[in-house]
């Protein structure tokens, strides 16, 4: 479809769906895939110097993590990529290429910025791809060598590792920052000062995958990196402040699972999207359904394009300061909604109230004069019977 076609940091791409580095960009064959099934572009998994930081353990890496029975997440114990770059080239990199693919290579950042550049060059010699991404993200480096998030946290070494590359190719650079930090800004600023030409926000969040309690062993025996549908709250904050800093583009990534997903993203300031725990799930035709949800959006809200929307939500983040002052709400009740009020039974509202502001006698009573405005009865009520409006 024309219209979900973008254009990002200089490259045409035919819709701003991405397929992350990952599992499932491993090798030539898989790039292909998700081509095929219309990824707008596909970042195979990051290359690496062989001989240091391309292992990975083959004893179990992915532990779901669930709440009741549902996916909300994923910890997964994997590297880069385990084949070496010469291999990836002349074996994987024509396959990947197969119908024109739009293949952005990501590139490990190495601890001397230069090796990076180095290891691009040689990529960018077949003609193949069409930009870089430097992965100064990965949250369990292999051993102490500051490879990988502690890079990532390092606002000098995003310039030195941005303007290395920006020496050595001249194809599009971008850097894909870690959101194991507590403030992202710093680093999407010291690479908008090398001229980077996108930022990839971000990577999956160090974490832990828990406790066998039967056994009292770890689930996953050494740290991981968080993805899926449960971190995007976190990359969603990471993305809108650095939108409001810098004006570099973005490529949104972290819990997208629906199309409603990177609509959000767009509004929050990003140009495109990458998606990988989505298509680890549900396969690379998760792309097309995607697809289908954003073109059916575009129809029903008479868009030319994604870029009509881009931002939107962001003059509207405002400081907690500034929400305070606003006056205060109340919540009132649907009674043509409300079970308890027709039939008696759910009191769910009552007890997650801890103002005093919900009673039963027997019958569902609200007390506005004891409601703090604070929307958990809302939010918690099953067949959205609740809501606020102003305090009179
Ligand atoms: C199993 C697995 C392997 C990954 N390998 C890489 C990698 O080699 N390079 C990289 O930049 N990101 C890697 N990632 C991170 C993803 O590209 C992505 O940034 C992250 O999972 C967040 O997106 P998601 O929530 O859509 O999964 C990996 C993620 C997973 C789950």
């Amino acid at each position: 479809m024309k219209r979900l076609e973008t254009d990002f940091a200089g490259v045409k791409m035919r819709n701003p769906l991405i397929l992350a580095s990952a599992t499932p960009s491993w090798d030539g064959e898989r790039c292909h895939q998700a081509w095929v099934h219309q990824a707008g572009a596909v970042v195979p998994k990051t290359f690496a110097p062989p001989d240091k930081f391309a292992q990975h353990p083959r004893c179990g890496r992915m532990k779901i993590v669930r709440h009741g029975a549902s996916r909300i997440g994923m910890i997964n114990i994997e590297l880069y990529t385990t084949i070496p770059l010469e291999e990836w080239l002349k074996n994987d990199l024509e396959k990947a290429h197969q119908g024109g693919s739009c293949i952005i290579a990501s590139v490990v950042a190495h601890p001397e910025p230069e090796a990076t550049g180095q290891n691009a060059r040689i990529i960018q010699d077949t003609g193949k791809v069409a930009m870089f991404e430097i992965n100064v993200s990965c949250p369990m480096p292999a051993d102490n060598s500051q490879v990988g998030f502690q890079m990532g946290n390092d606002a000098d070494m995003c310039y030195r590792q941005v303007q290395a590359m920006k020496k050595a190719v001249a194809l599009p650079v971008g850097i894909k920052l870690t959101p194991t930090t507590h403030n992202m800004i710093p680093m999407a600023q010291a690479a908008e000062a090398a001229r980077a030409d996108f930022l990839t926000i971000g990577n999956s969040i160090r974490s832990f995958a828990g406790v066998d309690i039967k056994t009292g062993l770890p689930k996953l025996p050494a740290y991981g990196g968080y993805s899926g549908p449960a971190i995007k709250p976190i990359t969603q904050r990471h993305v809108s402040e650095v939108a409001r800093a810098v004006k570099t583009p973005i490529s949104a990534c972290g819990g997208i699972t629906t199309w409603e997903d990177v609509v959000e993203y767009i509004m929050l300031g990003a140009t495109t999207v990458q998606i990988c725990t989505s298509i680890m799930w549900q396969g690379y035709g998760h792309f097309q359904t995607l697809l289908k949800g954003l073109e059916g959006y575009l129809e029903t809200e008479k868009l030319e394009s994604l870029s009509q929307i881009r931002g939107k939500a962001l003059p509207h983040i405002t400081t907690i300061d500034e929400v305070s002052k606003h006056p205060p709400m109340v919540s009132q009740v649907d009674p043509e909604k409300c079970t308890n009020l027709k039939k008696g039974g759910c009191e769910l509202c009552g007890k997650v109230c801890f103002y005093g502001a919900i009673e039963f006698s027997p019958r569902l009573k609200l007390k506005p004069k004891n409601c703090d405005g604070c929307n958990l009865c809302v939010e918690i009520c099953p067949v959205g019977a609740l809501s606020l409006a102003p305090a009179k």
